[in-house]
């Protein structure tokens, strides 16, 4: 969730720092803070806010140090302040924190008894303090980082500077970490995505869990060193080119990354139907096939669980493979039952998410095969799943997913079809080639959408309505609005509603109906119950269906025909646009919404 860039090297840290931490910014925007080694100590400015607030601080001194560290934060611990803002810091070391150290009060209330003071009220700084007071003791920092990531519980990374030398440490559990290295320009880096370091570090490196990964600089050559916990050299990293592109940090055209991510959308699907069907990617689709699971445990978070909720449609239908869709954090805290010839998959944007981590984790211990549907090659899922099915969605920017949820969509669709042995027949790929033309249309015709979000941006309560496929679609749509456009939304099952929540239906109501050619005139008549308690109906559904024009009080009519299975994604790109419309007439800060993370990486 936070973001954490370090360098070190022969230049001057703080271009790349700010750069990388601006790419990362999406991450996490609470505060932001840079320590740097100024005249031989170490010299911390941090603030409140987003990173721009920090640039004006630094842009007043103008620093110079060829060492530094730097952090965006998503508050957990302490209020948004600056105190609480990283790095923490004192005399000899300073460090930036990524995570939730469980064990934090009860280790903070035994330092403060033997007379250790504390800056902030984070839980990051009790590790400063364990770390300085264990330097003090042992006088090795090597032993003084593993001995304090020993006594602390719950999963995090860290990235350590000293005053000492020009070396950066760092060690993480469960959490992203990654180091890179320019053997041409001989510059090391740290950071919590390989993102930061496009352009900066060709090399990187992964370390795996309990690893202290160090970047010095030794006679003007840049090194990397790993070590065990027991200070004993460690080969428990995975080294890799860095092969991301850096088109994705450019709005282009576009106000908003959203709105240039749901754009993108009709070419990524079509690429990634080329890459499955006529491309390499075929013999990847097929690779069930040698497998025949018996059951999926599907687990994700958010807008990765409701496409799990689609995907399930998919290998019960075309599969005869029984499904469970979980919300990833009730999961791992049940007692679910796992058995032999079941999978677990796991469906991540990030591939970093902690409960779905921790997900994997617990199928896995149970003898599971673990396959994953993610988006980011390298991530922490990625490399402990024992298959993994590449989204292809490119960088996603914009904290409100739109482009990952229809490519995990599309995903699950290839892998069921591969499982099919379909990927061959026309019609699959016809299909998909008529989803992106669709979806093209729509976001053509946005300023339709927009008049609509011209009625409604005011309303202050919504319900989205579907069956079905759809249920899920209403599900995604809620979300969408109320994580951009804060307003309380909510998806429900449209035959749900007379279960109770119609009881809120009145003329303050919005229900944004979602009607498939399946069903239809079931949830017709869930939206007649709506029109019956005189709430404003915003219908969304097949063209030519006069009933749909007369029972709602806006409709937007789409083209379902050739789409048989894959609607329900053209449908969520109407509500994509529709959020995004809301969002933007009430001024919300669209890409990076308050209170949110890209990528929750505590549980
Ligand atoms: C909502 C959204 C979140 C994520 C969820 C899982 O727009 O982006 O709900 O879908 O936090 O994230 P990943 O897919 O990275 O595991």
């Amino acid at each position: 969730m936070c973001g954490i860039v370090g360098y070190t090297g022969p230049k001057n840290s703080v271009q790349p720092i700010l750069e990388g931490l601006s790419r990362l910014e999406y991450r996490g925007y609470d505060s932001a803070g840079i320590c740097l080694k100024l005249n031989g100590k170490l010299d911390i400015v941090k603030k409140e806010g987003k990173l721009e607030n920090l640039r004006s601080l630094l842009a007043q001194s103008n620093p110079s140090s060829n060492v530094g560290i730097g952090h965006t934060r998503w508050a957990t611990h302490g209020a948004v302040n600056n105190d609480n803002a990283h790095p923490h810091g004192n005399e000899d070391f300073a460090v930036v924190h990524n995570g939730i150290i469980e064990n934090a009060p009860i280790l903070k209330k035994g330092l403060l008894a033997e007379g250790w003071n504390f800056k902030s009220q984070t839980d990051s700084e009790v590790f400063l303090v364990l770390l300085t007071k264990f330097a003090k003791e042992d006088g090795d920092i090597l032993k003084a980082i593993s001995r304090a990531f020993q006594t602390i519980q719950g999963n995090s990374a860290f990235v350590i500077m000293e005053k000492a030398t020009d070396r950066l440490f760092c060690v993480k559990r469960s959490a992203p970490l990654v180091c890179g290295l320019n053997p041409n320009t001989n510059e090391a880096f740290v950071s919590s995505d390989p993102f930061a370091l496009i352009g900066y570090a060709p090399e990187i490196y992964f370390p795996q869990d309990g690893v202290i990964g160090c970047a010095s600089i030794m006679n003007g050559i840049a090194k990397m060193a790993f070590y065990e916990l027991d200070l004993s050299p460690s080969s428990r990293y995975l080294a890799q080119k860095n092969a991301m592109s850096l088109d994705a940090t450019s709005k282009g055209q576009y106000e908003h990354f959203m709105l240039k991510e749901i754009h993108e959308q009709p070419g990524l699907i079509e690429k990634l139907a080329a890459f499955a069907i006529k491309g390499e990617g075929k013999k990847d689709f097929e690779q069930l096939r040698g497998k025949n699971p018996d059951f999926f445990h599907i687990t994700a978070c958010g807008t990765a669980w409701h496409a799990g909720l689609v995907i399930k449609n998919f290998f019960e239908k075309f599969n005869n493979i029984r499904c469970s869709v979980e919300i990833a954090s009730e999961f791992r805290y049940r007692s679910p039952i796992l058995k032999k010839g079941e999978v677990g998959l796991f469906i991540s944007q990030s591939g970093e998410t902690a409960d779905t981590l921790a997900c994997q984790e617990l199928c896995k211990s149970h003898g599971l095969p673990t396959y994953s549907i993610v988006n980011t090659r390298g991530s922490t899922l990625y490399r402990d799943c024992d298959l993994n099915f590449l989204i292809h969605a490119g960088q996603e920017i914009g904290v409100a997913s739109t482009k990952a949820f229809t490519q995990q969509v599309l995903t699950g669709y290839l892998m069921a079809m591969g499982y099919a042995g379909k990927l061959d027949q026309t019609e699959v790929y016809q299909e998909i080639k008529t989803l992106s033309d669709r979806v093209a249309t729509i976001c053509q015709e946005s300023s339709k959408i927009k008049e609509i979000a011209l009625k409604l941006y005011q309303k202050k309560g919504f319900i989205f309505t579907g069956r079905g496929v759809y249920f899920p679609i209403a599900l995604e749509g809620a979300l969408k609005l109320k994580e951009i456009a804060y307003v309380h939304a909510e998806g429900y099952a449209a035959g749900e509603l007379k279960h109770g929540p119609i009881a809120l239906i009145d003329d303050n109501m919005v229900n944004i109906a979602l009607l498939g050619p399946e069903l239809f005139e079931k949830a017709l008549s869930n939206v007649e119950e709506v029109k019956a308690r005189r709430g404003l109906i915003f219908a969304i559904g097949p063209k030519g269906h006069s009933e749909l024009h007369q029972v709602s009080d806006m409709c937007y009519e789409l083209d379902f025909s050739g789409l048989p299975t894959l609607a329900p994604v053209m449908v969520n790109v109407v509500l994509q646009l529709l959020s995004y419309h809301i969002a933007k007439l009430k001024g919300t800060d669209i890409d990076k919404p308050r209170n949110l993370a890209k990528s929750v990486t505590v549980e």
